[in-house]
């Protein structure tokens, strides 16, 4: 794929993400799709590409997994692809009872809301500052302005989010 600047989207697969996707293709503003592997982000992807002559790159990464989120960032930078806007959409959400809740599903919680968006923006800040103009947008929720009964680490991880 030639250079081009473009938008990154975590959680671009399905939900807000492709939502928001599917907005900047509109824009023509070329993509870096970002989801767990699955044939749907390829299918976006091309779908996009099609509909409305951009560049859409695809990567299928787990974000908890902090290695993968360095990967994303140096296959990037390899590309030599310009990016003027960071859209940290993905994130997991919850609904237990805290005391029924598994420690390791909290864990995944707070490593893609908090850790991934975190680490992205980190890495990625020097690449948007190269740009004239560029964006962060980094999704949290309403829940962090109330508590809500069986969504304690859920809405936790999003007031990080509005506050980062
Ligand atoms: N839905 C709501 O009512 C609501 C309300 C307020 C805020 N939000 C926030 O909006 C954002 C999007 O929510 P949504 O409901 O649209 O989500 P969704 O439909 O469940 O989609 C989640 C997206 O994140 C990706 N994802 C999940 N785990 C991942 C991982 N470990 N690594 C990389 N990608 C991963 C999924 O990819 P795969 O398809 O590959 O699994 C999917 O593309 C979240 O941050 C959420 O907290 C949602």
């Amino acid at each position: 794929m030639s250079s081009g600047i473009f938008t990154l989207i975590t959680g671009a697969s399905e939900g807000l993400g492709k939502a928001l996707a599917l907005e900047c293709a509109n824009r023509k503003m070329n993509l870096i799709l970002v989801a767990l592997p699955g044939k749907e982000l390829f299918q976006l992807a091309g779908a996009l590409e099609r509909s409305f002559q951009i560049k859409v790159a695809v990567f299928e990464k787990d974000l908890t997994i902090e290695e993968e989120c360095s990967s994303l960032y140096h296959e990037i930078v390899e590309q030599k692809w310009e990016i003027n806007m960071l859209i940290n959409n993905a994130g997991l959400g919850n609904c237990c009872a805290f005391e029924d809740g598994q420690l390791a599903g909290f864990q995944q919680l707070i490593k893609l809301n908090i850790m991934a968006t975190t680490m992205l923006t980190r890495l990625f800040i020097d690449l948007l500052k190269k740009q004239k103009k560029s964006y962060i947008l980094n999704v949290s929720s309403l829940i962090a302005f109330f508590n809500l009964p069986n969504k304690q680490v859920y809405g936790g991880t999003k007031s990080y989010i509005y506050y980062f």
